[in-house]
């Protein structure tokens, strides 16, 4: 078995997965990392949000969301009446990928294989877990979780249901923090955050 399958124990709790996640040499991007990010938040959570992967602040701090785009998030949250501390939050990807320039690391997207390669984890978070909603924020998370031809463009804010749960998209909050008109992005991340809650409730 390739990717991080191999390093995934049995049956687990959050807790072995997280232990386990730290030894992870399921594809490249532990050499030059910090350390894992793993997923927290209750066991018992109704709702399972997936981000990307760790930026520089989240690799340096090991914890996810800690960062500006955590920050955004955050509020974003609470604007739609999401309580952040009854969502487990996680990503597609568990260390941060980068480019070095200078002092500066620049985030670098996670390709297909990684996301392929580390996606036995966000399967193990996800049956561990077992929430009645996922909400993938932006377009690695959303084709992690519902296939490469998944547009985040075309089908933003739209509930999907499956076999074991909900799910829905979103934009990155990232790209909300880059986005020329920051505002507008900002009212439309939180009406897609309010739409997939109350479809859900
Ligand atoms: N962006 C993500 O996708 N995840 C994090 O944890 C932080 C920033
Ligand atoms: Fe393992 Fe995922 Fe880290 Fe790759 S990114 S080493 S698969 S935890």
């Amino acid at each position: 078995r390739s990717g991080a399958a191999a390093f995934v124990p049995d049956s687990a709790d959050l807790t072995t997965l997280r232990e386990a996640a730290c030894d992870c040499h399921g594809c490249d991007l532990y050499k030059h990392a910090t350390q894992t990010v793993f997923g927290e938040g209750p066991q018992n959570a109704s709702v399972v949000l997936i981000g990307e992967q760790p930026g520089d602040q989240e690799d340096r701090q090991g914890h996810p969301f800690v960062g500006p785009a955590g920050r955004l998030l955050d509020k974003a949250l609470t604007e739609a009446g999401i309580d952040r501390t009854q969502v487990y939050l996680t990503n597609a990807v568990k260390h941060f990928k980068f480019e070095e320039r200078g002092k500066r690391r620049i985030h670098k997207q996670p390709g297909r294989t990684e996301v392929v390669a580390c996606s036995a984890w966000l399967n193990a978070e996800l049956a561990v877990v077992r929430p009645e909603l996922v909400v993938c924020l932006g377009a690695v998370a959303a084709k992690a979780v519902l296939g490469p031809s998944f547009k985040v463009s075309e089908q933003r804010g739209q509930v999907i249901s499956t076999d074991d749960y909900a799910v829905a998209a979103t934009v990155h909050p990232s790209s909300v923090l880059r986005a020329p008109d920051r505002d507008v992005a900002y009212e439309a991340f939180v009406a897609d955050l309010r739409r997939i809650r109350q479809a859900t409730e």
